[in-house]
């Protein structure tokens, strides 16, 4: 391949990329623009809007209309723009789409083999919950856990808080465990649970619509999807007891601190080997703070875990943001019925 090819095609890779991320943060020198042949836009086009995945699962229509209108800023001056790209943004201008919800896809790797998509909104809360959105704090656990795969490895898994399933659809697909249970408190999150769970392991649900046991799966993880409200002391089944807890950006309002803390203590009651990892964007450090009170008012004890590798680098979340993946285990001087 000549040094020009490649070059074109890493522009295209990362075009595409920030195209899936929803990202308006990319330029083109020109010597770049003059490489956007009527092919390689025709490529484009191909790995995104023309993609199966794309038509399916489109992107938020407002997002593309500002890509696709600086893509053809970037080009106009250097190379005739594709027929397709102007026919894609008049149609894109049309719609009269309202956006509450759309589509994600979360690029995992190099290549574009690998691919979550979610179903979600920009809105920081809707309907009352803060659910129905991907965070920070999931894209970093979810980073972690592709990194630290062999954690995870055979191990029957809990998230806490869910949202829209993020990182435990991440882990489902990519490390392998031998089971994940996906929870949350609010009916519309459990919804948007499934409704991405049926997009990115269509098989591990059955004709009649419930998960599948083991016999019927094939490579699939056993996944499964419950209520679970901390404010509530409900009894975990003893089958559903996990190896491991995890939960993103869960740790943000002073009066949930102590109910999470309970939930903790009663699966750590069930499991004392038990590991429980939680990734936090601190954005009110007094609150976080109490929360590491909580912990060791609750004969819990934690360490902190660096955040060096990435797998998933188009995810970083910037340094300017304060985070932290806390890994927390029962005090050991704790004694059982004490
Ligand atoms: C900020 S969102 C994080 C969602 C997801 N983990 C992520 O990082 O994208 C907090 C989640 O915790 C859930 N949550 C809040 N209070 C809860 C409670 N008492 N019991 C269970 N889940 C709760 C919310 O419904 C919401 O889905």
């Amino acid at each position: 391949m000549t040094t020009s090819n490649m070059r074109a095609d890493n522009i295209l890779n990362s075009l595409i990329r920030n195209y899936f991320k929803g990202s308006l943060t990319f330029s083109l020198q020109p010597e770049d623009a003059e490489l956007m042949t009527w092919t390689n836009q025709k490529a484009f086009l191909d790995a995104t809007v023309h993609s199966e995945l794309l038509k399916r699962y489109p992107v938020k229509n407002e997002f593309s209309k500002l890509f696709f209108k600086k893509l053809i800023s970037f080009i106009e001056p250097y190379q005739e723009v594709h027929d397709d790209i102007y026919k894609f943004l008049c149609s894109a201008m049309k719609s009269e789409s309202s956006d509450m919800f759309c589509y994600r896809h979360y690029v995992i790797g190099d290549g574009l083999r690998n691919i979550i998509t979610i179903k979600e909104t920009n809105n920081m809360v809707v309907n009352g919950t803060t659910g129905m959105r991907t965070w920070e704090a999931a894209l970093m656990l979810a980073d972690w856990a592709l990194c630290n795969e062999d954690i995870f490895l055979n191990k029957k898994v809990l998230e806490l808080g869910s949202g829209v399933g993020f990182t435990g659809i991440t882990i489902a697909k990519h490390c392998k465990i031998k089971s994940i249970v996906l929870t949350d408190c609010h009916d519309d999150v459990l919804k948007a649970i499934r409704e991405n769970i049926l997009i990115n392991l269509p098989d591990s649900i059955n004709e009649k619509n419930n998960y599948m046991i083991d016999a019927e799966r094939n490579s699939q993880p056993n996944i499964d999807v419950m209520m679970l409200d901390w404010n509530y002391d409900d009894e975990i089944p003893s089958h559903l007891v996990p190896d491991i807890v995890i939960g993103a950006d869960i740790v943000y309002d002073p009066s949930i601190l102590q109910p999470l803390c309970n939930v903790l203590r009663n699966l750590f009651d069930k499991n004392v080997e038990l590991e429980v990892y939680i990734a936090s964007i601190i954005r009110n450090e007094d609150t976080f703070n109490q929360f590491l009170r909580t912990l060791g008012n609750n004969e819990l004890t934690f360490c902190k875990i660096s955040l060096e590798c990435s797998e998933l680098t188009d995810w970083v979340v910037p340094i300017s943001k304060q985070r932290c993946l806390l890994k927390i285990i029962r005090n050991k001087n704790f004694a059982v019925g004490a």
